[in-house]
């Protein structure tokens, strides 16, 4: 690491640096890696073992925290593109539960750091079952990326900050990559690799219009500082962001939040929504918009507060809640590179307008190394 690498770069902390380095971390997680030309990609981690990769009958992804996130959106995609059953589970849980592993299984660790704990324990675990075991880690040389079979480093850059930003969306672009290897393996045509590589290649560019956000976020986040509970919805593969968008509010400003699938509110949640609980719903416009926005109107008649990211003007929904962030579209299995972007700054203004320590929160380290 370079001295010009860990400095904050004029920003007040390493955290807002990070996000806002996105663009650049995707680029480079990106580069050298598509052939739009062939709507295929080439991944030198994996060039020896590919076959055997498209071949698994089933994937499990093991991860903690922010990987876990990014291992979830990586189930979405793998099912819908490489039709491959895909299960994800806590390292933690993986590692002592005895799991059920096939030879034709592959099994992905997912780290920033490639040193924590549970998952590499869960991936010693996994080998002395015989697993085909595979990296996608930040760290290069770390101890997941020496200790698997094959992998995929994300490449990132380092990341100083406790809440993981840069390196989750590296992660979904490496498993955006990854599907796409595997898929082109498969059934998926040229046609539509296309495709997919020219939508993966303009999400830096699309990062870089979210993070010009950033004020209209700030104020946002002035407005709702004080809240004591947040809710954070979605659906598809926006329900993982969901997940991530309220462990980041929950890590660095200490106000509790959940995230849950959408339509799951109604099944228990929904009992908690009144004037004081915000939620953050994620609404593109997609195929399960109209269902989103029938859960909108169940917290409105509730009183909820609610801070909606939307992708094109919609003035239904303007009219509807209290606050839109407006992030530009692409096809749903990368809209979560985008929309997790305007709620790591609300989680990151919230927290600085409360004055806590953004790059170490209390109690927790930025590599979790003990069980
Ligand atoms: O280095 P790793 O990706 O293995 O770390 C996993 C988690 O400890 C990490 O993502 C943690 O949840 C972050 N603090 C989230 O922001």
């Amino acid at each position: 690491m370079t001295l010009d690498e860990i400095d904050k770069g004029g920003f007040q902390h390493f955290m807002l640096k990070e996000i806002m380095e996105q663009p650049e971390s995707l680029r480079n997680s990106i580069r050298g890696r598509i052939i739009e030309e062939e709507g295929d990609v080439v991944l030198g981690g994996l060039a020896d073992v590919v076959d055997k990769l498209a071949s698994s009958k089933r994937i499990i992804i093991t991860a903690c925290g922010t990987s876990w996130h990014a291992g979830l959106v990586g189930e979405y995609m793998f099912e819908q593109f490489c039709r491959i059953p895909t299960e994800v589970e806590y390292a933690s849980e993986f590692r002592y539960r005895n799991p059920v592993v096939e030879k034709d299984d592959a099994i992905f660790f997912i780290s920033q750091s490639g040193e924590t704990a549970d998952t590499l324990a869960a991936l010693r675990e996994a080998k002395l079952k015989g697993a085909f075991v595979l990296g996608i880690c930040n760290a290069v040389g770390s101890s997941i990326a020496r200790e698997t079979n094959a992998g995929v480093y994300t490449h990132a850059g380092p990341e100083i900050g406790v809440a993981s930003t840069k390196a989750f969306t590296s992660q979904l672009t490496v498993l955006a990559l990854i599907t796409l290897l595997i898929a082109r393996k498969k059934s998926m045509s040229k046609i539509d690799g296309k495709q997919l590589a020219s939508e993966l290649k303009l999400i830096p560019d699309k990062v870089e219009e979210i993070l010009n956000l950033n004020d209209q976020i700030e104020k946002i986040a002035e407005e709702f500082k004080d809240a004591t509970n947040f809710l954070y919805l979605g659906r598809g593969y926006n329900f993982p962001v969901a997940l991530e968008g309220a462990l980041k509010l929950k890590e660095i400003s200490y106000i509790h939040a959940e995230g849950y699938p959408a339509a799951e509110m109604k099944h228990g949640p929904i009992a908690l929504i009144d004037e004081n609980m915000p939620v953050v719903f994620i609404a593109p416009k997609d195929s399960t918009y109209e269902k989103i926005v029938s859960n909108i109107q169940e917290v409105k008649a509730r009183g909820g507060r609610i801070i909606a990211i939307i992708t094109e003007e919609d003035e239904f929904l303007k009219n509807l809640v209290d606050y839109t962030i407006k992030i530009p579209h692409t096809i749903r299995m990368l809209m979560p590179i985008l929309s997790v972007i305007p709620l790591q700054l609300l989680a990151y203004h919230i927290a600085v307008k409360k004055g806590l320590n953004v790059d170490q929160p209390r109690n927790l380290a930025k590599s979790v190394t003990v069980e």
